[in-house]
Parts: C-alpha cells; structure tokens; sequence
C-alpha cells in the first residue's frame, strides 16, 4: 500500500509593483492624514501596479520566484490555482493567462474567490488535490490589484488598499511546511458589509452605475472591524483544536493584513508576544487574497525557521468569509 501523503508548501515567491503611494501622498488626494491613517489602521504606505501591469503580470512574476525555490520548471506543474477578486477579465480566467505566460502547457487551471480568504480556501483546494493523488504539483496564486476597484475620492476606503502578488508550490513531499490543518467558514448573511455593488449580472454596468461609482468598493468599516476580531479568533480556536494543538504550540502567528488594531486584538486573545507576529499591513496596506502570502514568504525568507515549528495563518474577508490554517516546518523531505 502507498503511504499518505502530506501536502506541503515547496516553494515560495512575492511580487510588490515598484511605485510606493504613501500617507503623505494620500493627504494631497483625500481630506486626510498621516496620523489618522497610521493611528487608525497601521499603515504608512502601500504599493501601487502601473496602469498596464495586471493582476496576471504580478502572478506570473510571483509564480517564477515560486517555481525556481521550488526547483520545479513550469511543465511539471499539474493544476494552476489563482484567488483573486481583480481578474484581469470576467472571463477567460486569471489562472488560463498564467498558465500561458509560464508555458505550463500541462497544467489545468482555474480562478476561485473568497475575497481575503483566498489563499486560506487555495490551500485547502491543493490539499485536497494533492493527498487525493489527482494532481502531483499544484501552484496556488494569490494576486490582487485593488487599486483598479478602489475609489481615490473616497477617503473611507482609498487609504486602505494596495496591490501585490505572491504563490506556492504545493506538493505532496519534499522539504517545505506541511499544510496539517485548514479550518474555513463563510457567512453569506452579512455579505453586504464588503461588496463591488457593480459589474456583476445583478447590476451589469451602465452610465448610470458608474455615475454612482458602484463600479467601486464599498464598505461599513465600523461594522466589519467587530466581525474580523471575531471570526478569525473563532476560526484559530477551531483550527488548533481540529489539530489536537493548545495555543502555546504556535511559533508564529500570521493574520490577514487588514489593520494593525485588528492584528492586535487577535495577538492579545491568544496572549501571543508582538515578536511572534508577523506583519506587512505597515508597507503595504491590505491587499486582500495576497496579504496573507506575502508575508507568510517574507517570513520565510526573513526568519530562520527550525524543523517542527508551527505557523498559524489567520484570514478574514468579503462574503463574509474567514478560515485559519496551521502550517508544520518539514526538514524531513
Ligand atoms: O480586508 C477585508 C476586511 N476589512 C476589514 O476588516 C476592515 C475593518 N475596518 C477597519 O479597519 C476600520 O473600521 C477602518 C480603518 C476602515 C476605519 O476605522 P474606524 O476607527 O472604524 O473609523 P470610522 O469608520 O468609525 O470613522 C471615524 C471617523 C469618521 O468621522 P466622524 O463621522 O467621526 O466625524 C470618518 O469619517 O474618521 C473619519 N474617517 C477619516 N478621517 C481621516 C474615515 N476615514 C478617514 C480618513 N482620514 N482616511
């Protein structure tokens, strides 16, 4: 009999756009300012795509960086993932130009979409393919360009929202971070709190929905904050117990980039030290699907992680929709 396997994250890349927009650029725009935004959310600056690089250009550009950490070349992957709420079209998918650019010519490929949650419901989908044996190499994609749905006249939301990219390669052996527990939940019920109220079928675009910038995000902040801190507690509980884990096995602790007041009150209830806590949100403000990511390969890259170490990845989103994942480094191949 052939032994189980245990998907785990092979390889890592990111992909940050050149151009900084900071606080201070922000205050020329919007009736804003620095020590609101940083007080407020944490953030100092976010990066900004050019007008022609897409959502597929950033992934493309994480997915190499992930390929070759993997040791991996383009054709031996079997299925291309992409999370992300800025498709560069309706359709055809993200995930098909990916899977073009990269020359990946024996891959399968599909787009999926849980807002913030992406890269969480992306690991449980690889994991799902990769220990069922249908699929040998998968990479998921997390690639976000939010500046291309983002309101510059609307000081509520325009300070928030950045763009970058970043993937994993996922494979059922070798050395890595074994996907051991991935934990989702979704609450359709308050799903106006966080929308693209146009572009959809339900309201295709006209004058008149662009007129109203509906083609725009729309958010009741107040309202989301108190759901955040709630859901992505409830989520890590439910994770770590589905693991048979107490809190104080975890190394790291790496939660959507959303807001630093929200990263906090996570830290605090689960009485984890500011050093375990790794962040973004201050260099590159929330980018959705492909915060978590980021900094999940900054932290790889920065942090000298020994075999056995335990990360919690923490997420909350647009739906709404929320999951937790734990993430064991494995030296062992
Ligand atoms: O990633 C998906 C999930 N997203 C989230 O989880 C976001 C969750 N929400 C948040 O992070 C926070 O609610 C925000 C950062 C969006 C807002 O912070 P807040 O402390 O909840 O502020 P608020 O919305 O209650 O606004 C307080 C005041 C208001 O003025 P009044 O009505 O008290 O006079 C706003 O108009 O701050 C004002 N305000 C601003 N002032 C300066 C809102 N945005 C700004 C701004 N600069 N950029």
């Amino acid at each position: 009999m052939s032994k189980n396997l245990s998907a785990r994250i092979i390889g890592m890349g990111s992909y940050l756009p050149k151009r900084v927009l900071t606080n201070h650029d922000l205050e020329k725009m919007v009736d804003t300012t620095d020590e609101w935004i940083v007080t407020r959310t944490g953030m100092k600056e976010r990066r900004i795509a050019e007008p022609d690089e897409y959502t597929s250009d950033m992934g493309v550009m994480a997915s190499r960086k992930a390929l070759e950490d993997a040791n991996l070349k383009p054709e031996d992957l079997d299925l291309i993932l992409v999370a992300t709420l800025t498709p560069d079209y309706v359709f055809p998918s993200t995930a098909a130009l990916i899977q073009d650019a990269l020359n990946a010519k024996e891959a399968a490929a599909f787009d999926f979409q849980a807002a913030c949650s992406g890269f969480l419901y992306g690991l449980s989908i690889a994991k799902g393919f990769v220990e069922s044996r249908m699929y040998k190499n998968v990479l998921l994609i997390a690639s976000e360009k939010l500046s291309s749905i983002t309101n510059y006249k609307d000081r509520n939301t325009c300070v928030l929202f950045g763009d970058g990219a970043a993937a994993a390669v996922i494979s059922g052996e070798g050395e890595g971070y074994e996907i051991s527990q991935v934990c989702l939940g979704a609450d359709g019920n308050v799903a106006n709190l966080l929308t693209l109220p146009a572009g959809g079928c339900r309201r295709p675009p006209t004058h008149k929905t662009i007129e109203a910038n509906e083609h725009y995000i729309a958010m009741e902040g107040k309202e989301l904050f108190k759901h955040a801190v709630r859901r992505m507690e409830t989520a890590a509980k439910k994770c770590l117990e589905m693991a048979g884990m107490e809190e104080n096995a975890i190394d790291w602790l790496i939660p959507h980039q959303a807001n630093d007041r929200i990263i906090n009150a996570i830290s605090k209830r689960f009485l984890l030290s500011e050093q375990k806590v790794f962040k973004t949100v201050h260099k590159y403000g929330n980018t959705s699907a492909s915060g978590i990511a980021i900094a999940l390969d900054e932290l790889m890259q920065e942090k000298d992680i020994s075999s056995g170490e335990k990360l919690l990845l923490v997420a909350f989103g647009a739906g709404l929709t929320w999951g937790a994942s734990i993430l064991t480094r494995r030296l062992d191949g």
